[in-house]
């Protein structure tokens, strides 16, 4: 049996997780409106992502014998008002999560809940990485994104990357 707090905000993560995938897909679909396949390729990548981090959050419920209960996902609230204006709020939204994900690691340290915190040690590493690829973008959008030549290289390079499944087993 888990802490019923910490059942509540784990549960609530399933939720915030979809949330994010939901974002992601909103800004993906907008890059690809404006012919920026290799953004929109890599938000699409990163939406998925987010939906695994998702089931993760709700198998590790189910492991522990938890009940999970599924919340409405609410519409992508972020108004998008340019190409570069996106990257910023990307970032913004994973300092958000970070803050999500370490009032959950809390509220298990406060309750000796070991096992908890092992799983979200993933996640707070995760979070480091997903943090540090979106101050790349908007670093990258800043040098080079102002030059079509420099914008085109720019998303070629993000039109490579690839979905791989997460490599936490739980
Ligand atoms: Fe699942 Fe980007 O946080």
């Amino acid at each position: 049996m888990l802490d019923k707090k910490v059942v509540e905000l784990l549960n609530s993560q399933v939720n915030k997780e979809f949330y994010s995938a939901y974002l992601y897909l909103d800004f993906s679909n907008y890059y690809h409106d404006l012919g920026l396949e290799g953004f929109g390729n890599w938000y699409r990548v990163q939406a998925q992502e987010e939906r695994d981090h998702a089931m993760l959050f709700m198998q590790y419920l189910l492991n522990n014998g938890e009940k999970v209960e599924l919340e409405a996902i609410e519409k992508p609230n972020i108004k998008i008002t340019s190409a570069k204006a996106v990257l910023s709020e990307g970032l913004e939204h994973e300092h958000y999560v970070t803050g999500l994900i370490n009032s959950i690691y809390d509220a298990a340290y406060s309750v000796k809940d070991f096992r908890t915190m092992q799983f979200l040690d993933w996640f707070v590493k995760e979070q480091g990485e997903e943090e540090t690829n979106a101050e790349n973008l908007v670093r990258k959008f800043a040098l080079f994104g102002d030059d079509p030549k420099g914008l085109y290289m720019l998303d070629s390079e993000l039109g490579a990357r690839v979905y791989t499944a997460p490599s936490l087993v739980i």
